[in-house]
């Protein structure tokens, strides 16, 4: 079989191939990559290595000729339009280049009512993908926990967490997890191909205040919690670049709609999910 990831020299899409590399044979795996610049590590992993590029459709078609599988990892654009059109580019190339199987990475900020963003396009995906004639599965991830980690000592700093999502719970799943569930799909078809979804998440979904709390008990440092507004969060990272675009998405957030919590993950990978304590006391260095 032959394998196709794309995003692979990004965060997740290079926790794929690491953990493709666990279930399928290096030679079975070809990495798609926007600058292949940045793909050295996995030339010397001995994985092929394609350039591909969501928005021209002849560089996705050349990328995919041969594949049987294809997982796609969206690019991080914050315009809605043009991850629409890296989507329906992708689609169409897999068509010109007779590839009908796709396991799609979704997010599930994706309710009808969410004000984040870029629930527009989580939205349009899995209806783009039942409108076509491909065989997919799309896997939703709940929120990243890795960035946690390099967030406590602002929060330490802050004595506080900040998230502007009030007695709402808030749902997450290491960025390893979530690319073993995504391997586990790649390589078992009876787990994909007939539009299954899937939700990607720990077992249990955690108000602030719990959060606080683990986060305290791993740090050994007191952290509480104290929510600034939708307005305060967007503008204290705005200097990052997407403070109000993170903003929408806990405005979400406040409506309960981070939350959701499945067993999808045992279901797919036989084994359960790290809890949020013992994520953050494995990746936690004092
Ligand atoms: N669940 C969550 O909490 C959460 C958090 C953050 C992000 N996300 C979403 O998860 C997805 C993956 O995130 P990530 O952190 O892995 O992002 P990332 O590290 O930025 O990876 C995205 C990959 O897409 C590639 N890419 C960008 N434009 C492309 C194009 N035109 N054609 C082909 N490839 C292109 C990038 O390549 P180059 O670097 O070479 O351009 C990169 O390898 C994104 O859709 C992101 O929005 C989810």
């Amino acid at each position: 079989m032959k394998y196709a990831i794309t995003g692979a020299t990004g965060n997740l899409g290079g926790q794929i191939i690491e953990q493709m590399l666990k279930l399928a044979e290096p030679a079975e795996l070809i990495a798609l990559v926007h600058t292949p610049a940045k793909a050295q590590v996995l030339v010397e992993q001995g994985i092929a290595v394609r350039p591909a590029d969501y928005l021209n459709v002849a560089s996705m078609t050349q990328a995919l000729i041969g594949v049987d599988v294809l997982v796609y990892v969206p690019s991080k654009t914050y315009d809605v339009v043009q991850r629409v059109t890296e989507l329906q580019n992708t689609l169409q190339a897999m068509k010109l280049a007779h590839v009908d199987e796709i396991v799609f990475m979704s997010f599930f900020a994706d309710q009808e009512n969410n004000p984040f963003v870029m629930s527009p396009y989580y939205g349009f995906a899995p209806r783009a993908l039942a409108a076509s004639s491909l065989k997919y599965t799309v896997a939703k991830n709940s929120l990243y926990a890795d960035p946690l980690v390099p967030y406590l000592p602002e929060l330490i700093e802050r004595q506080n967490v900040i998230y502007p999502v009030g007695n709402q719970k808030m749902a997450f799943i290491s960025l390893e997890e979530s690319a073993e569930a995504f391997a586990n799909l790649a390589v078992k078809p009876q787990l994909r191909n007939h539009g299954e979804t899937y939700l990607l998440s720990q077992k249990k979904a955690y108000t602030m205040i719990e959060l606080a709390a683990i986060m305290s008990e791993v740090t050994g440092k007191p952290i509480g919690y104290q929510p600034v507004t939708l307005q305060e969060f967007a503008d204290i990272y705005e200097s990052d670049g997407d403070g109000s675009e993170l903003s929408s998405m806990y405005a979400g957030g406040a409506k309960g709609l981070l939350s959701e919590v499945s067993n999808d993950f045992e279901k797919i990978t036989g084994h359960q999910p790290s809890t949020m304590k013992d994520f953050l006391y494995q990746n936690y260095r004092k």
